[in-house]
Order: C-alpha cells, then sequence, then structure tokens
C-alpha cells in the first residue's frame, strides 16, 4: 500500500489513504437543508438550516461535519447557541439529541477561488463545482454520496450584476430587497422536489442570457429547456439545444426514460475544471461543450457537444435518481453514462457505417488512454480498492473502461435485455445510492437464462482486477478433415497489488473469410448444422478450443468484431492475411483494424532496425497500393476513409513497444507520412476534389467526413509540396484558408499549412488570431495547433515558452492553460521527451506552479510522465528526476502529491 509522507496536506493534516472495504453508513441523516446565500465575491454569507437525525443502524457517535476554506460564525443546536471542536477541518459536535435543527453561519471569498471547486467567480458571474467534494467548501456538511436531502436555496445579490440568479429545482418566489451600497438587491428562492447528494447542488448568479425551448413529452406534460451563456453568445446555443431535445427523446425511446422537471437548464462558463457537470435540473458546462457555430466551431466540436450535453443528460436517470453509495463506486454512474452517451452518438448517426466509424472513435480512446493507464504506475480496477485523492480517479479506466464493462454486459443478455435490466435496476433503486454490485445483480437477474446471469461472479472480476487482458489466438486448418481450429488463451499481466489475475469472461465476436472475402457458414463441431457468418463466443477459461467443421480452404479468421471486449488481441496474422481483412471483412472495425496492424507492423520495424537516421522509406508497395486502393474504393465512406489512412499514433505505438525512444518513434511515423504524402500525391488530390460541398454546412456525419479526408488530403498535398518543390499546393491551401465559409475547413487548412512546417503557416496564423481575436474557444485552438506541431530541431520548447508570453495567456483560466501547457507535454511526444531534458523541467516547473493555483488541472498534468519507466535513456532518468523534484516540493496538495508519488514508486 502506498505510503504517503505526513504532515502534506495544507502542511497540516496526513494526506490519509480511503479504503473502500472501511465503508460505514454515516451516523446521521440530513433530511432538510435551507440554504441561505448573499452573494458578494469579497465575502458571501452562507447560512445554512439543517434538520438532522441519528442514524439508528449505527452505534452513537458525535457528529463530524466536512468543510474546507470556511470562516466559521455560527452554530446553533435547535436556535441555541452550543459548544463545538475542530478536527483537522471538521466541525465536530458531541452529545447532541436524536432529532435536531443545526443552523451553521460561515463566509468564504469566491472571488480567491482559483481551484474551481464549491463556490467560485468566473468573468464576474458566480458558479459553483460540488462533485466529488466540493459543498464543503460552501458550507459545513455530510459530504459524501449516501446522504440525500431536500434542498431549498435563496439567492440573494445586487441586482445590475447579478439580474439571473439559479439554483437546482423550481423558481418559487422571486423579488426585491433593501437597497445595497452598491444600488438594487433582489433575491430568488429555489425549491428542489427531489433528494440528492450534496455534490448535485448547484447556483448560478449573473449577467447571462437564456435560449428557451418548450417541450410535450409522450405523457403529455410540458418542459423548459434552457441553455445560458453571456450575451453576445446565444447564437451559439442552437447546437446545445437541439442536442438536448434529441437526448429527452432518446431516453425516453430507448429506456423509457422521461424528463420529469419541470425545468431543467444548462449554463455555460470559460472557466471550468472538466466537461461538464450534471447538478440536478441545473447542468453547469465548459463553454467549449455548448457553444458552437459553423464559423467558430468544428465538426469535432459539433460532435462532441452532441455527446456532452447527451451525457450530463443521461445521468439525470443514471447518477442523480439512483447514485453512488461512496465514491469507489464512481463507474456506477460514469460508466453507465458513457455508454449510454456512445449508444446514443451512434443512434442518432442512423447509417452503419457512421455507427462504425463513432465505435472506431471511442475504442481508440479507450486504446490510446486507457490501456496505458491500466499499464502504469495510476493502474486500478473499474471499482478501485483506494484512493488518497478522489479527483484523481475521474480516469479512462472509471468512465471507457467502465463503459466497456457495461457495453459487455449488453453484449451477453442482447439489446433488449439489457433494456430489461434498466427497468429493473430502477424499479429497484431509484431514489437510492447503491454500488456496482447492486447494478449488475439487476441486469443478471432480469435475464435468468443469459451468458451473464450464469457466470455473475466470473464476470464482475472486470470491476476488481485492474490491467488489460490479452488474447492470444492461434488457428491451425486441418485440410484432410476440413476443420479449422481455433484456439483462445487469455493472461492479464500483475498490477500492483494484484500479482495474480484469474480469467475473465470475455465476449469474443468471431468470423471467418473464404478465399473470395465473403464470410464463411459458421459450424462448430458439436453442431448439428451451420448457423450465421458471424457470431459471439463466450470465454471463461485460461484457454479454449474452438474447432469449426466443414471448412474447405484454410480460412482467415476475423476475431473480436466489433472490439466486443477491452482486451488486447494477439493473432500472428501473415501481411497477407491482413491486406485480405482489409480488403473484405465485413466487420468494419476489424477491416480498419487489419490497417492498423499493417502499419503498426512496419513501424515497429524501422523503429527496431540499427539504421540511423531511420529509414526515409519504412512503406512497402503492397501497403502503398492497399492504401490506394481504400482511398478509392466505391463503397467505403470518406470517414471510414479517414481513420483507416491515419496511421496509429505515436502514443500508440509506444505501448506497442518495451522500450520507448520517443524521438525515433515520431522520427518514423513522419517517414511514413512523408512516404504516403509523396507515394499518393495524384490520389490525395483527386480525393481533395471530390470531397468538396457546397451547400449549405450541416455537421452530419456524412459531410464531416468528407471534410475530414479533404482535410487529410491537404495535409497530405502540403506536407509532399516540402519535398517536391510544389507550390501550389500550399498556395491552395492559403486560399482555402482565406476563404473556407466554416470552422472545420479553415482550420484543416491552417492545421494543413503548420504541421507540414510550411513558410505560408506563418501569415495564416497571425491571420486567423486577428480575425478570431474576440472568440476564446477559437483562440485556445490556436494556442492548441502551434504547442501540438510537428517538432523540428527542437523548435517546439521556445514557441511554447513564447507562447506562455502572449498577453492572451493565463494560467488561471484552465482552458487556456490545457491549451498550451497540457497539449505540449501530453500531445507532442517528440517536442516534450527531449534529450537535453528541457521538456521535463518545463513540466515540473509547470505542474509546480499550477498546483498553487489549481490542483484538480496540476495532477492531470502531473500525469504526462506516467510512463516514464517504459523509456529509453536518456530520457528515462531525467523524466524520473523531474517527478522526484515535483515530489520534493512542500506544500503540494494531495492531488498532485498523489500521481507523482505512484508514479516514482513504479
Ligand atoms: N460528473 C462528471 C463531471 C465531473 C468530473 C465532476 C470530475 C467532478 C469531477 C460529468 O458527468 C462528466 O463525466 N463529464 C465529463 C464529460 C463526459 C462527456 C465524459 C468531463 O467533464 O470530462
Ligand atoms: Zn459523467
Amino acid at each position: 500500500m502506498l505510503q504517503m509522507p505526513d504532515d502534506r496536506e495544507n502542511g497540516q493534516m496526513p494526506a490519509a489513504v480511503i479504503n473502500r472495504a472501511d465503508y460505514v453508513a454515516p451516523a446521521y441523516w440530513i433530511d432538510t437543508v435551507d440554504l441561505c446565500f448573499d452573494l458578494d465575491p469579497a465575502k458571501t454569507r452562507v447560512l445554512n438550516r439543517m434538520k438532522l437525525r441519528r442514524n439508528p443502524d449505527v452505534p452513537a457517535q458525535p457528529l463530524k461535519l466536512d468543510g474546507e476554506e470556511l470562516n466559521l460564525a455560527r452554530v446553533l443546536v435547535n436556535g441555541q447557541g452550543t459548544s463545538f471542536r475542530m478536527e483537522g477541518s471538521r466541525l465536530v459536535l458531541d452529545n447532541l439529541p436524536d432529532d435536531f435543527e443545526l443552523e451553521i453561519f460561515t463566509t468564504t471569498c469566491p472571488a480567491k477561488n482559483t481551484k474551481l471547486m464549491g463556490l467560485y467567480v468566473s468573468n464576474d458571474s458566480f458558479f459553483t463545482q460540488c462533485e466529488a467534494e466540493g459543498f464543503r467548501r460552501i458550507t459545513y456538511f455530510l459530504d459524501r454520496p449516501d446522504v440525500m436531502a431536500s434542498y431549498s436555496v435563496t439567492l440573494r445579490a445586487d441586482k445590475a450584476l447579478y439580474p439571473v440568479l439559479l439554483s437546482n429545482g423550481n423558481l418559487v418566489e422571486q423579488g426585491m430587497l433593501e437597497d445595497g451600497t452598491n444600488g438594487p438587491r433582489h433575491f430568488a428562492r429555489w425549491v428542489d422536489p427531489h433528494k440528492k447528494p450534496s455534490y448535485l447542488f448547484a447556483l448560478v448568479a449573473g449577467q447571462l442570457v437564456s435560449r428557451e425551448q418548450r417541450i410535450t413529452s409522450r405523457a403529455g406534460k410540458e418542459h423548459t429547456l434552457q441553455v445560458y451563456v453571456r450575451p453576445g453568445d446565444l447564437d451559439k446555443t442552437e447546437h446545445a439545444m437541439n442536442s438536448l431535445m434529441h437526448s429527452v427523446a432518446w431516453d425516453e425511446a430507448r429506456f423509457g426514460l422521461p424528463l420529469d422537471l419541470e425545468r431543467f437548464m444548462i449554463v455555460a462558463t470559460s472557466d471550468f475544471n472538466m466537461g461538464a457537470m450534471e447538478n440536478k435540473g441545473l447542468n453547469i458546462f465548459n463553454t467549449k461543450y455548448v457553444l458552437a457555430n459553423q464559423a467558430t466551431a468544428t465538426d469535432t466540436d459539433y460532435s462532441n457537444i452532441e455527446s456532452v450535453v447527451g451525457h450530463e443528460y443521461f445521468h439525470h436517470w443514471t447518477g442523480n435518481r439512483i447514485t453512488c453509495r461512496d465514491w469507489f463506486q464512481l463507474s456506477l454512474k460514469e460508466g453507465l453514462t458513457v455508454f449510454r452517451d456512445q449508444e446514443f452518438s451512434q443512434d442518432l448517426c442512423g447509417e452503419a457505417s457512421a455507427r462504425a466509424v463513432k465505435r472506431i472513435e471511442d475504442v481508440r480512446v479507450l486504446r490510446t488512454a486507457q490501456f496505458p493507464e491500466d499499464a502504469g504506475p495510476m493502474a486500478h480496477p473499474v471499482r478501485p480498492d483506494s484512493y488518497i485523492e478522489i479527483s484523481n480517479f475521474y480516469t479512462v479506466t472509471i468512465y471507457e473502461k467502465g463503459a466497456e464493462v457495461v457495453r459487455m454486459m449488453q453484449t451477453l443478455v442482447g439489446r433488449k435485455g439489457f433494456a430489461s435490466g434498466m427497468t429493473l435496476y430502477f424499479e429497484r433503486h431509484d431514489g437510492s445510492a447503491v454500488t456496482c454490485d447492486d447494478f449488475a445483480q439487476a441486469i443478471a437477474d432480469a435475464n435468468p437464462g443469459s451468458d451473464l446471469s450464469r457466470l455473475l461472479p466470473q464476470f464482475k472480476r472486470w470491476y476488481s482486477q485492474a490491467g488489460t487482458p490479452r488474447v492470444h489466438a492461434q488457428g491451425v486448418y486441418d485440410a484432410a478433415a476440413r476443420t479449422y481450429t481455433l484456439t483462445l488463451a487469455q493472461s492479464c499481466a500483475p498490477t500492483a497489488g494484484q500479482p495474480v489475475k484469474e480469467p475473465f469472461v470475455i465476449p469474443v465476436g468471431l468470423g471467418l473469410l473464404g478465399a473470395d472475402g465473403a464470410d464463411l457458414p459458421l459450424q462448430l463441431a458439436h453442431e448439428a448444422a451451420a448457423a450465421g457468418t458471424s457470431r459471439t463466443v463466450v470465454l471463461t477459461q485460461a484457454s479454449e478450443t474452438l474447432t469449426f467443421v466443414n471448412v474447405d480452404a484454410e480460412p482467415v479468421p476475423s476475431i473480436l468484431r466489433g472490439f466486443t471486449a477491452p482486451v488486447v488481441l494477439e493473432f500472428d496474422y501473415t501481411d497477407a492475411q491482413l491486406l485480405h481483412l482489409l480488403a473484405h471483412d465485413s466487420d468494419p472495425f476489424n477491416r480498419w483494424e487489419a490497417g492498423q496492424r499493417l502499419a503498426v507492423r512496419r513501424a515497429i520495424k524501422s523503429i527496431a532496425a540499427v539504421a540511423y537516421p531511420v529509414d526515409a522509406a519504412p512503406l512497402d508497395d503492397a501497403y502503398v497500393a492497399a492504401m490506394r486502393s481504400v482511398l478509392h474504393h466505391p463503397g467505403l465512406d470518406a470517414a471510414f476513409k479517414e481513420l483507416v489512412l491515419t496511421l496509429p499514433s505515436e502514443i500508440y505505438l509506444a505501448e506497442q513497444l518495451d522500450v520507448v525512444d520517443p524521438q525515433r518513434i515520431h522520427a518514423v511515423r513522419e517517414a511514413m507520412r512523408q512516404q504516403l504524402a509523396v507515394a499518393l500525391a495524384g490520389d490525395w488530390q483527386q480525393v481533395y476534389e471530390t470531397n468538396q460541398d457546397t451547400g449549405a454546412y450541416i455537421p452530419d456525419p456524412a459531410s464531416s467526413g468528407r471534410r475530414a479526408l479533404a482535410g487529410m488530403a491537404l495535409s497530405q498535398l502540403c506536407l509532399a509540396a516540402m519535398t517536391t518543390g510544389d507550390t501550389v499546393w500550399p498556395g491552395k491551401t492559403l486560399q482555402r484558408f482565406k476563404d473556407a465559409g466554416n470552422m472545420t475547413d479553415r482550420f484543416n487548412a491552417l492545421s494543413a499549412l503548420v504541421s507540414s512546417g510550411h513558410p505560408l503557416a506563418a501569415q495564416a496564423l497571425t491571420k486567423f488570431h486577428a480575425m478570431f481575436k474576440d472568440e476564446a474557444l477559437v483562440i485556445d485552438k490556436w494556442f492548441g495547433l502551434q504547442a501540438s506541431a510537428p517538432d523540428r530541431g527542437g523548435n517546439i520548447l521556445p514557441a511554447v515558452r513564447q507562447l506562455m508570453k502572449h498577453p492572451d495567456f493565463s494560467l488561471r483560466n484552465p482552458n487556456r492553460a490545457r491549451s498550451v501547457i497540457s497539449t505540449y507535454c501530453q500531445a507532442n511526444p517528440a517536442a516534450f521527451h527531449r534529450t537535453d531534458a528541457a521538456g521535463y523541467v518545463f513540466w515540473s516547473d509547470r505542474v509546480m506552479e499550477l498546483d498553487a493555483i489549481n490542483p484538480q488541472v496540476a495532477a492531470r498534468l502531473a500525469r504526462a510522465l506516467d510512463r516514464w519507466s517504459k523509456l529509453a535513456e536518456p530520457y528515462r532518468s531525467a523524466a524520473r528526476e523531474a517527478i522526484a523534484r515535483v515530489a520534493a516540493k512542500t506544500d503540494l496538495s494531495k492531488d498532485t502529491l498523489e500521481v507523482v508519488t505512484r508514479a516514482l514508486a513504479d
């Protein structure tokens, strides 16, 4: 178990490890909370009146309320002054009656709240962020998700500065107060009819305007939907509102879950630690996931907005009505809700090919972010056993792997069976705080005959065992017996604290391709007749053998179709087999995967070769020809082609290697890009010309796909120009940049110039900044593009230092800090991992600097060196030294301390 140095947290308290096994129910229940806020940036007064009662199920004990950075002015029990004591930052009350009223009066300073947890100020408006443990920064409370209370909230503020006053639930009263020193003051009173945990509390106050939409549900109930933004941003709210309406309709249609709130609000803020937050009836969003019009947002932004709006809305049922018993159960709401938002986006796609594209994109995130996490110092099970700072556990494992675990349940019980399981889950648990076990049990119980129900205890190892399983497959064809035998063996490497892993339940979609590329009918040895051409086998043993009969010639197996489980599949394919799959597989996921395997193989060969500098032509004719035929294939759509032609990322390649030299990986991948650019130059021209849209801008999958492929073509044409000396395409690209009718085309043209290192990039960047100087989200793109540009002779770090001196740069705004610093440290490996260690020194300086401002943002950045132990020298020692430098700093937040301590233990 991780040992933390003492006397760390805020310089006083030891940073304690919280263990899942230590869960005990709260000693008191809080039934009602009445909050009154006098909002003032410098000193906000908070009067909190609660009704509490002792929990008879646990031994009598003092009441210990969580609190953080609060100024306590008064505590009354049943209206009387009372004695109390402090235990660290907790407020402790002894000798309480069984039922009582507790009144606590505190003040806070929102203007100085740079952590953006609790109540803070952004652009002169007030916002809150309470998940996971921010409510304790607003008032003393039992700040844990299993304490669910009814809230009423009064907000009082200057009317001119804060005309809009919002909180959860329904607005029951509003009016004027006596004038304050700055002029008229007003109030609003909100009552939330539903009980909720404190992490779902929210308030917003400021100068905001809203887009409003009334809808009638299937049951005939009226609802008001609102999207609040700063004045001037209303023309960027249509897409968010449409996404919200689609979300409401989808949850009702797919899962029978209606909107049951009279009023559902989304508010955008430009200072936000995360993407968005599902506060009851009052979702608060990072502007990045709300604001869009065709001039400022790309197709990717549009689709992100759709899924984030969906995600937070879907939490209304999966997270809010049924919540988590404790934070170890976080994936109960996050994994399930990510699964739901993925399904939502797929269902909105319509076309099967667009659904497949979405699936490939989701798997790409899982494999480039979650697989490395599961193999590194922060590896943890989907339901962790311990943590020091819960904010560090909002991870890709909880989210994306958690979503895959839910997806496997759906695969095991079928789509209809899964929907019945959800219905049973709500019948059993609506209104309560439950565990991952409760969820899995409900899905299994609703499907008594299913593999899930039969294998439930073993299936739940997905919740308890960390690490990515590997499935090693081998095929043997017996021509005489006309059989094809597939042996599938699973294993999982040890992770910290889990030296031995038990076998998982692994659903594996598979099919066999014949010589003509068609799927073969599948018949196993014990079956009377062939049935279907694709099926899902469920692995439960360390090794299993499947014998297919009546197979006339050696087939090419297509294994793990649709990526049915979050595992690494190993199969010793020949190039010919992969080319066959790439040309013919009826499963689009595996078709794409075959192309990726071909590219990975070629990259690894060049990376491992002794030649220095790297081979200028890592690709062979067969690969180039295969890519050419994909580009011209009449039956494949543009979005899919773009995915196939995108080489595996440097991060993904690094994960395939035992020892990582980021410079060499970059050099090889760049050589591959360059080679494709030149070898396919004529093809790229044709692709560019044939993928132009002239009509109105619509961010649907088909036209987004065409824009993505045309953008890739431009980027390849500019790259080719750098060696051929061509001036036509860079010129056309600059023209396209100037004339573009939407941000996607404009930004793709700009990126093509920047990423090829063309001299025209400088003037385009200057123009872009001038055009969008008042659009913060576009300026974030401008910073990010420069921080992510391919490194040429170490030029990026000085450029990044220069960007930090730009008048538009700010370390306090998380979006801006991330656009420069996180992009450089986490999305530009060859620029970051420098042989002179300057990238690491920069990283450690920024982590320490940010830690004093915003520990959550700092701790995320701190993870940039998670995989240091895989690095080749001289990177490895230098990286370790940089981590140790951060860990040695006094007064480090427990957020950052946990990350760097775990990294050093790796
Ligand atoms: N509940 C989270 C927001 C959150 C995360 C609050 C971490 C506190 C700490 C929200 O539902 C969420 O998951 N947001 C994601 C986006 C989502 C689409 C995956 C985010 O903010 O990144
Ligand atoms: Zn979420």
